[in-house]
C-alpha cells in the first residue's frame, strides 16, 4: 500500500514536472509582438476559449499596446484553420477606399502627386476592418463571448501599460505628424514630447470604444456614438467618410492561396494581399534549383533572382480581386514559373530593366504586426494586422482613442509614382470607391509530413521576402527559433538591388554577389518582427519563437 502510494506520488510529481517543462500537456503556443498581447491570448485559453478566442483577444490587445502596428482604425488578414473541419480560410478585414474616393484624389490640378495627403491625416484613411473582423471571428469561430475576449484589451487601455523602447522609437519616427494632430498628441505624447521608456500610457477613450464594441458588436463601432465621432473627426480633418461607408463595410472569407514546395504544403494570404501569390511564385521558381547544394553566394543570388521576378509580377498584375481580373492561376502555375526561371543564370544577375521597361522603387517600414497561434489539435491562426505607417495616419478621431490608418497609400496614386514605401504599380491597384488596396501581408501556414508551422511578420514590401526566407529555412529542417533569426535580404525588382539588413550578409557574400553583377544596399538596421509557432505531428510538441529584433513574447502552455 505504502509502496503504491509513494510511487503514485512520484508519478504525479514527475507528470507535473514534465507538464511544467513543456511539451506533453502544452496545449497552445502563442507568439505575438507584445508580451501583454500574448498574455491576453492565454487568458482566453485559461477561461476555456479556443485559439480563435485567443486570436480575438490578441488582436484587440495589440490595438492597445502596440498602436504603432495595428488598431481599431486599421485592418488585417486572419488565416484560420479549423482542425475538426480540416478547413482553412482567410478572413479579409482589409480596409476599403471610401465611396467618395477617386482615382486621382491624391493629385493636384497639375496632376502632381501629394505624398503627404496619402500618408498623414484623415484623407489617407481607408474604412477600417478590424472591428468587423473581431466580431466575425468571435461569432463565427469562438467559444467565448466577444465581451470576454475584449476584456484584456479594455483593461490595458484603462489601467495603462508601460511603453517600451520600440514604441518610443516609432513615436520618434512619426513625431512631427503626431504633433500636428492635437488628439493624437494629447493621448500619445507627454506634453507634446516623446514619453520616456516606462511611461504609463492610459487610453480611457479607447477603453470606452472597446467596451461599446464588446457590448453592441459591430453596431458599437460602425454605428451610434463611435461612428458619429469618427465621421465628425474625419470630416473636420478633410476626409471623405460617410455613414454609408461604415454601414457597407463587410469582412470577406476568402480561399487562401495554396501552393507546394518540395513536399511542403503552403497556405497563405490571397488577394487583396499579394503575399501568398508572390511567396508561392517565388517558391515555384526556386523549386528546380538544388539550393542545399549551392554555396552561400549562389543560393542568395538565385533566391534574389526569384524574388525579382515574383515582385515584378506583383507590380504588373495585382490588385483587389473583387475589382480586377488578376491572373492568379497563371502566376501560380508551375509552367509559368518554369518560364520565369529560364533566364536565371547561375553566373550573372539579370538587370531588372531586362524584365520590363517599367520602373519600380520600394522600401519598407517598421509598421504592421503579426501573431501566430496553434493548439495541439492543429487549430491555428496566422494574423497580420496593420494601420500602415507607424501610428497610421497619425490622426486620432476625437473622443474615440482610435488612430486612423493610412492604407490609402497602398494604392497606386498615379501610375509611375512611388507610394510611401517607394512601391509603384499599375491600373490593377488604382484607387476606386469601395476597393481594397493591395497588401503585402503574408500570414502563412506550412505543413510537411511531420510539422505544421504558423508564421508571418510586419515589414512592408519586405514581408513577403522574410516569409520566403523563413519557408526555405523550414524546408531545410530548422525550427521557429531559426526562422525568426534568419539573416534577411530582399529583392523586389526595382530598385535593382539586393537590400539586406544590418549585418545580413557576410563580407564573402558581399564580394561574391557583387561579382555576379548585383548591386547591394545595406540597411542601417535589422528589420522585421516575425512571430512563429510550430506543432510537431509526430511528437505532439509545440514550440514558439518571437523575433529577437522586437520585444514580443512566444510561449507554450
Ligand atoms: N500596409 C502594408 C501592407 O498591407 O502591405
Amino acid at each position: 500500500m505504502r509502496f503504491y502510494s509513494v510511487s503514485s506520488y512520484w508519478v504525479v510529481l514527475l507528470l507535473v514536472l514534465v507538464v511544467k517543462a513543456g511539451p506533453i500537456e502544452a496545449r497552445v503556443a502563442i507568439a505575438s509582438a507584445h508580451p501583454l498581447a500574448t498574455q491576453a491570448g492565454f487568458e482566453m485559453i485559461e477561461q476555456g476559449g479556443n485559439v480563435f478566442d485567443a486570436a480575438v483577444a490578441v488582436s484587440a490587445a495589440l490595438a492597445v499596446v502596440e498602436p504603432a502596428g495595428s488598431g481599431l482604425g486599421g485592418g488585417g488578414f486572419w488565416l484560420l484553420h479549423d482542425a475538426e473541419k480540416n478547413n482553412s480560410i482567410m478572413l479579409d478585414g482589409r480596409e476599403k477606399a471610401p465611396l467618395a474616393a477617386r482615382t486621382d484624389m491624391f493629385l493636384d490640378e497639375q496632376g502632381n502627386f501629394n505624398p503627404q495627403a496619402s500618408k498623414n491625416g484623415a484623407l489617407a484613411a481607408g474604412i477600417p476592418g478590424l472591428a468587423a473582423a473581431l466580431v466575425h471571428l468571435s461569432e463565427r469561430y469562438g467559444r467565448l463571448s466577444l465581451e470576454v475576449c475584449l476584456q484584456p484589451a479594455i483593461r490595458y487601455a484603462r489601467q495603462g501599460f508601460e511603453i517600451g523602447p520600440r514604441h518610443q522609437k516609432l513615436l520618434r519616427f512619426r513625431l512631427r505628424a503626431l504633433q500636428k494632430n492635437p488628439t493624437a498628441a494629447r493621448v500619445l505624447l507627454d506634453h507634446g514630447k516623446i514619453p520616456a521608456v516606462g511611461y504609463v500610457l492610459h487610453q480611457p477613450e479607447l477603453a470606452r470604444t472597446l467596451e461599446l464594441l464588446a457590448q453592441k458588436g459591430r453596431a458599437g463601432f460602425y454605428q451610434g456614438e463611435v461612428a458619429a465621432k469618427l465621421l465628425a473627426s474625419v470630416k473636420r480633418g478633410g476626409g471623405i467618410w460617410t455613414q454609408q461607408d461604415l454601414d457597407q463595410y463587410q469582412v470577406v472569407e476568402r480561399a487562401p492561396i495554396q501552393g507546394e514546395y518540395r513536399g511542403i504544403k503552403i497556405t497563405s494570404a490571397a488577394l487583396p494581399s499579394s503575399g501568398g501569390i508572390v511567396l508561392t511564385e517565388s517558391l515555384n521558381i526556386l523549386s528546380a534549383f538544388p539550393l542545399a547544394q549551392f554555396d552561400a553566394v549562389t543560393r542568395i543570388h538565385v533566391v534574389a533572382e526569384a524574388m525579382r521576378r515574383a515582385y515584378h509580377d506583383r507590380a504588373l498584375y495585382l490588385g483587389d480581386s473583387d475589382f480586377v481580373d488578376a491572373p492568379v492561376a497563371r502566376l501560380l502555375n508551375p509552367d509559368y514559373a518554369a518560364g520565369r526561371r529560364q533566364n536565371i543564370r547561375l553566373d550573372r544577375a539579370l538587370p531588372s530593366a531586362y524584365l520590363s521597361e517599367t520602373g519600380f522603387e520600394a522600401d519598407a517600414g517598421k509598421h504592421t504586426t503579426h501573431f501566430s497561434i496553434i493548439d495541439d489539435k492543429g487549430n491555428r491562426v496566422a494574423a497580420t494586422l496593420s494601420v500602415n505607417f507607424p501610428f497610421g495616419a497619425a490622426f486620432m478621431a476625437e473622443g474615440t482613442g482610435v488612430l486612423l490608418n493610412d492604407e490609402m497609400d497602398d494604392f497606386v496614386a498615379r501610375p509611375g509614382t512611388q507610394n510611401g514605401y517607394g512601391l509603384i504599380g499599375g491600373a490593377a491597384n488604382a484607387i476606386a470607391p469601395g476597393k481594397r488596396m493591395l497588401s503585402s501581408m503574408t500570414p502563412t501556414f506550412l505543413q510537411d509530413e511531420s510539422r505544421v508551422a504558423v508564421l508571418g511578420t510586419p515589414g512592408g514590401s519586405r514581408i513577403i521576402s522574410m516569409v520566403l526566407l523563413a519557408t526555405l529555412d523550414f524546408a531545410a529542417g530548422y525550427g521557429p527559433d531559426s526562422w525568426v533569426n534568419v539573416p534577411r535580404f530582399h529583392h523586389q525588382y526595382i530598385p535593382d538591388q539586393i537590400q539586406y539588413e544590418k549585418g545580413g550578409l557576410t563580407d564573402d557574400e558581399i564580394v561574391g554577389l557583387k561579382a555576379l553583377g548585383h548591386r547591394l544596399k545595406e540597411k542601417g538596421y535589422r528589420y522585421g518582427n516575425m512571430q512563429a509557432v510550430q506543432w510537431n505531428l509526430k511528437t505532439g510538441r509545440l514550440t514558439a519563437a518571437s523575433d529577437p529584433r522586437g520585444e514580443g513574447l512566444a510561449r507554450v502552455r
